[in-house]
């Protein structure tokens, strides 16, 4: 069998780019992705494809060329799986905030609705691929709902985990380091695996494309993810030792990333890391550490999340310190809320914390993101349930404009790491602000001798 139609449940950040780098790949496969929200796939069936309601670079021009060629975005779920041989999962897998496991465990509710939904619906054989991130032995859940129905269908299960990161999602699905598939080790399984490997050999050298066994497969997920998010906690814990010694966290950066064992990438200290991802699946490795008695384990992995809690709050009390104890009715203008560049995200994002922190100091912030609106940042506030809504709402204005933003403001602080930051008329910002005017470089985006010939109070992490 060569695959002609593919059907992806959940059009997310992963759902949308990584189907349409298949279409876009793939012109013989139809390829369509639906979800149960409407208003996402009205968003990504906008006639201007500007409009999709994932800001990603490079992302719309691709979704302009397949769309309506071999790419479709619906609601009608029943439909696509029905037509589909092969369904991607890429629904939401958050952290569970209710019963057993409560903020730490994976919410595996709308994986096992996507499982039975397949079961009820599948006429002829299917081939299942998990791409949302799932605990380990999540493979064994789903089999033993499609296994269940009683229609006589054959299913094999993938897992073949997404590792794309986002703001670079196009660029890091063009040219994967590599695509991980695990499958059983069956006859039925490898053909399985071989059909899901040739849909990615068109794009992706062969060596790349690495297969496991299932449970390696979703194991690597986490575990990638662990690794990643652990060497931003490590150079953040050494910022703060650089603060106290005089060391510069850049310097020590530079310095040990040089080493070919260590490696240069993120090592980059800051106010925090945030994401959809990182903090969910620790604690989600967390849990199931601790559901073996794995309790060494647990404490281990636990410490990157605690020391990431630490370097959120300690970049708002530091604040707080410096404009003298007291950020009451001050403004405090935050550059940036989308939890890393080039994304409109703001999941976890280190700005949620931190104007939580000055809020209950009765700050007052002014944000200006270049893809994040005002109900966004609102809706993130209000998660938290730390104040009404009402406060929140007057806690908190947003600009278009970044030097309407700035003005008459008592400090500056940089969440976000934006290219465009670094070329503002940072003599004009200064102007228009009260002194002594401060910035607080959550991301060491800035130049420090710049700003501080121009007389701002800068800032740094890890300096
Ligand atoms: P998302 O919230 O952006 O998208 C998930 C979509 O699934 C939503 O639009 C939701 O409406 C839809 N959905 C949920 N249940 C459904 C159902 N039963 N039927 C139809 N649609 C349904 O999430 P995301 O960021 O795309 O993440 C999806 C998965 O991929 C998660 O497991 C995540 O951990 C993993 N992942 C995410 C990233 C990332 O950078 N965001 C990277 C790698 C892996
Ligand atoms: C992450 C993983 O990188 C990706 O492989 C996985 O598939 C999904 O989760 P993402 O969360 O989109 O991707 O972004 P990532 O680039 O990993 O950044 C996560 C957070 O860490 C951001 O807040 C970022 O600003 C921060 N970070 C990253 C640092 O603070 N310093 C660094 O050196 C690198």
């Amino acid at each position: 069998m060569k695959i002609k139609s593919i059907c992806c449940i959940g059009a997310g950040y992963v759902g949308g780019p990584t189907m349409s780098i298949i279409a876009q790949k793939c012109p013989g496969i139809k390829v369509t992705v639906v979800d149960v929200n409407e208003k996402r796939i009205a968003a990504w069936n906008h006639p201007d494809v500007n409009n999709i309601p994932i800001y990603e670079p490079g992302l719309s021009e691709i979704v302009a060329e397949a769309r309506g060629r071999n790419l479709f975005f619906s609601t009608e779920v029943d439909k696509a799986i029905d037509e589909a041989e092969m369904i991607f999962i890429s629904v939401n897998t958050p952290t569970k905030t209710y019963g057993v496991g409560k903020g730490m465990a994976a919410d595996l509710k709308y994986i096992e609705l996507c499982a039975r939904q397949i079961a009820r619906v599948a006429k002829t054989d299917k081939i299942v691929v998990e791409k949302s991130t799932l605990p380990v032995r999540t493979a064994s859940a789903i089999r033993d709902i499609l296994d269940n129905t009683g229609n006589g269908v054959n299913f094999q299960i993938l897992s073949n985990p997404e590792f794309l990161a986002e703001g670079t999602a196009v660029e890091d699905l063009l040219a994967p380091d590599r695509v991980l598939i695990g499958g059983d080790s069956t006859a039925e399984g490898q053909e399985a695996i071989a059909e899901l490997v040739a849909i990615y050999a068109n794009w992706v050298p062969r060596d790349k494309i690495l297969t496991t066994n299932v449970w390696s497969s979703e194991l690597s997920k986490l575990t990638a993810n662990a690794f990643l998010a652990q060497r931003v906690s490590s150079i953040n814990a050494m910022s703060e030792l650089c603060e106290k010694t005089g060391a510069d966290v850049n310097e020590v950066a530079k310095a040990i990333g040089l080493d070919s064992r260590i490696g240069s990438k993120f090592l980059k200290a800051s106010v925090g890391f945030g994401g959809s991802c990182f903090q969910k699946d620790i604690l989600n490795l967390v849990y199931i550490a601790k559901t073996y008695g794995l309790n060494e384990v647990a404490d281990y992995w636990e410490q990157v999340i605690i020391m990431n809690d630490h370097q959120k709050r300690r970049f708002a009390k530091n604040i707080i310190k410096t404009l003298y104890n007291t950020v009451s009715g001050k403004k405090i203008t935050f550059l940036g809320w989308a939890f890393k560049k080039d994304t409109n995200d703001t999941r976890e994002s280190a700005a949620i914390y931190v104007a939580d922190d000055l809020l209950a100091e009765q700050a007052e912030i002014c944000v200006y993101d270049p893809k994040v609106e005002f109900e966004q940042i609102q809706t993130d506030l209000n998660y938290l349930e730390t104040r009404s809504e009402t406060l929140n709402g007057s806690g908190v204005q947003v600009k278009t404009d970044v030097y309407e933003a700035c003005h008459n403001a008592h400090a500056i602080a940089v969440l976000t790491e934006w290219d465009e930051f670094k070329t503002y008329d940072w003599q004009k910002i200064y102007d228009n602000m009260l002194k002594p005017a401060f910035v607080f470089d959550g991301r060491n985006l800035l130049d420090k001798t710049t700003l501080e010939k121009i007389g701002f109070i800068y800032q740094a992490i890890g300096s």
